[in-house]
């Protein structure tokens, strides 16, 4: 070993002993009698400390160094004059007595510091300095830890790890698939998994009975702060099981990490339909830390004359505890703020409830106090409270009302990172129609068995099915999904059949599931979740990036690489491929 300690272990116990250290120079300061080096490592900071009297030649060495270059010191450890109480190590320093420059550094382009001055391109650029920095560091941490109790646990309940193949066949469902052609086999390509899905239901019939895998996922969709074209997930499938089963085994494994990841116990999970959620929250990915429930005002509100609520299908609102006293700046403020295309309503009804009983609403004209008495009781409001009521077409008013819960719980400070509320969302619809292509597509994937008791619906009434298809939903992030799925050959067939393949595009895509079925399928279910989620909701952040050590940016480009990129015209023609588009300047 070129060191005999890290950087971050050593303590006044250590006092009098001679250590070697090896890292690099964070920062230096010259004294004039004295210089100092913050050396570092993935363990912490230690100070090296050299006297111009005691050794003037190693003093003036130790002044000439730059930031980030790799150092071997070996020296005393020695109390320090003054400590440090905010580093670990701000007991000691150590009197070097032998100094190596392991290897010489450029000036950072950023410095390397918590707060650095780094802007996000220059530090995806370099992210291999941006490792360097504790933040960036802690968060690959809490990835490796929340891999490795994942393991345990899964492991302990009996599920076995099998790696799935990454080059396979494409299936034109869900998002865009990544191509690779194949050179032995011209014309033709393999697809990068959107998930192993397929295969993890093949181990079932192949008979492991409990899979997982954490793998990586491809998907040509576009990014947002919790997407990335390629991503991971806790892959799992269980044979022989309700979902009920599947609930409780991974309910575990949430449970499992909150203790042994964020010292978190007592995690509990409530279970909601769709059908809810979206009624209550207008999502059907609620975040529950609050109430702040949806109120229906149809029956209340309608025909009395205010034509936008009158031709509304939904009035609906929320109830902002405490801001009756919002002023009129603040509530333009929220108008405003609805109005933006991202939300996209139309206006913004508000009703104040005044702490002496009254009411001030911004449809005075058409409601009287009796009236707006009605909707505050209604909504469950109290003296005090700010009425805000949206209206218009029934989804869009939910999706709305759903941003504008989620902005008013912000405000109120009632989205606390260090609360967790847990939720398994159930009964989604089996499919959805989409009005550009003029046909059905499985909303979850078409492998997830429909609820039993709507089965007679599938092939008059589609639209009404539900699946038996869940999510995991943690403070309003989706988590996880899964489903029970089809093991039966001729319902997986009228499920293809339900969402438009021909029996022959069903075979050449699925045949060989569709085959397998034929050799005694059991009945198994699963779930898979989004591991770099978990890791950003665990840390704290929306965004999935700062738990990737090699991330992609917003345009799908790994800037450090620089990829994607061209490739020789000699490897076209090795894949029989040929560009088909001009050559222009990037
Ligand atoms: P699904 O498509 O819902 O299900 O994906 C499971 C979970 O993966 C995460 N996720 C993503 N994370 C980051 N970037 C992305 N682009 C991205 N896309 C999805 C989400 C999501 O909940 N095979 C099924 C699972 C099953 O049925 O068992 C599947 O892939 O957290």
């Amino acid at each position: 070993m070129l060191r005999t300690h890290n950087c971050g272990e050593l303590r006044i116990e250590d006092t009098g002993k001679e250590v070697t250290l090896c890292g690099w120079l964070q920062r230096s300061r010259d004294l004039g009698g004295m210089t100092f080096i913050d050396l570092r490592d993935r363990y912490g900071i230690t100070q090296l400390a050299f006297n111009m009297e005691k050794n003037a030649g190693l003093c003036k060495q130790a002044r000439e160094l730059g930031r980030e270059f790799v150092l071997r010191a070996k020296g005393t450890v020695t109390e320090r004059s003054s400590k440090n109480p905010k580093m670990p190590t701000g007991d000691i320093e150590i009197f070097v007595t032998e100094l190596e420059v392991l290897n010489e550094s450029q000036t950072p382009p950023f410095t390397i510091e918590e707060e650095t001055d780094g802007g996000d391109d220059l530090r995806m650029k370099f992210r291999y300095l941006d490792i360097r920095r504790e933040s960036v560091r802690k968060n690959l941490e809490l990835r490796h830890q929340m891999a490795i109790e994942t393991r345990n646990y899964l492991n302990l309940q009996k599920f076995i790890e099998v790696e799935t193949p990454v080059l396979i066949k494409s299936t034109p469902e869900g998002a865009r698939d990544f191509l690779v052609p194949s050179r032995m086999h011209a014309g033709q390509f393999y697809a990068l998994p959107q998930s192993p899905q397929t295969f993890k239901q093949l181990l079932m019939i192949g008979g492991l009975d409990r899979y997982f895998q954490i793998v990586k996922c491809f998907r040509d969709e576009d990014l947002r702060a919790d997407r990335q074209p390629e991503f991971t997930q806790i892959d799992c499938e269980m044979s022989f099981v309700t979902r009920e089963d599947v609930f409780e085994t991974f309910e575990g494994l949430a449970k499992h990490l909150f203790k042994a990841v964020k010292g978190v116990e007592n995690i509990r999970f409530e279970q909601m339909s769709y059908q809810d959620a979206m009624k209550y929250y207008g999502t059907d990915k609620p975040d529950t830390r609050f109430e702040m429930r949806f109120a229906e005002l149809n029956t209340l509100a309608q025909g009395k004359g205010f034509k936008v609520f009158d031709d509304a299908e939904l009035v609906a609102g929320i109830c902002a505890e405490g801001c009756a006293e919002y002023s009129r700046k603040q509530l333009d403020a929220l108008t405003d703020w609805v109005r933006r295309p991202q939300i996209g309503a139309k206006g913004l009804v508000y009703v104040k409830y005044n702490p002496d009983g009254s009411f001030k609403s911004s449809v005075d004209k058409f409601f009287n106090q009796e009236q707006l008495q009605e909707w505050a009781e209604a909504m469950g409001a109290k003296p005090g409270d700010l009425l805000l009521i949206l209206a218009g077409e029934t989804h869009a008013t939910r999706k709305a009302l759903g941003e504008l819960r989620l902005e008013m719980g912000k405000r109120l400070g009632l989205r606390k990172s260090d609360t967790f509320s847990c939720l398994w969302v159930t009964d989604f619809p089996l499919l959805e129609w989409d009005e550009e292509t003029g046909r059905f597509y499985a909303m979850h994937h078409p492998f997830t068995a429909p609820l039993k008791d709507d089965l007679h619906l599938l092939e008059k009434e589609p639209a009404k099915v539900r699946a038996n298809a869940y999510d995991m939903v943690i403070n309003g992030v989706e988590i996880g999904g899964g489903s029970i799925r089809i093991f039966d050959r001729e319902l997986q067939e009228k499920m293809f059949h339900v969402l438009g393949f021909t029996p022959e595009e069903a075979r050449n895509q699925f045949g060989f599931l569709m085959d397998a079925f034929r050799y005694g399928a059991p009945p198994h279910g699963g779930v898979a979740f989004g591991f770099d989620r978990w890791c950003a909701l665990f840390g704290g952040s929306d965004s999935i990036r700062d738990y990737i050590a090699f991330p992609k940016n917003n345009a799908a480009r790994d800037v450090m690489i620089d990829s994607p990129s061209r490739v020789d015209p000699a490897q076209l023609q090795d894949l029989h491929l040929k560009l088909n588009i001009q050559d222009k300047e990037e």
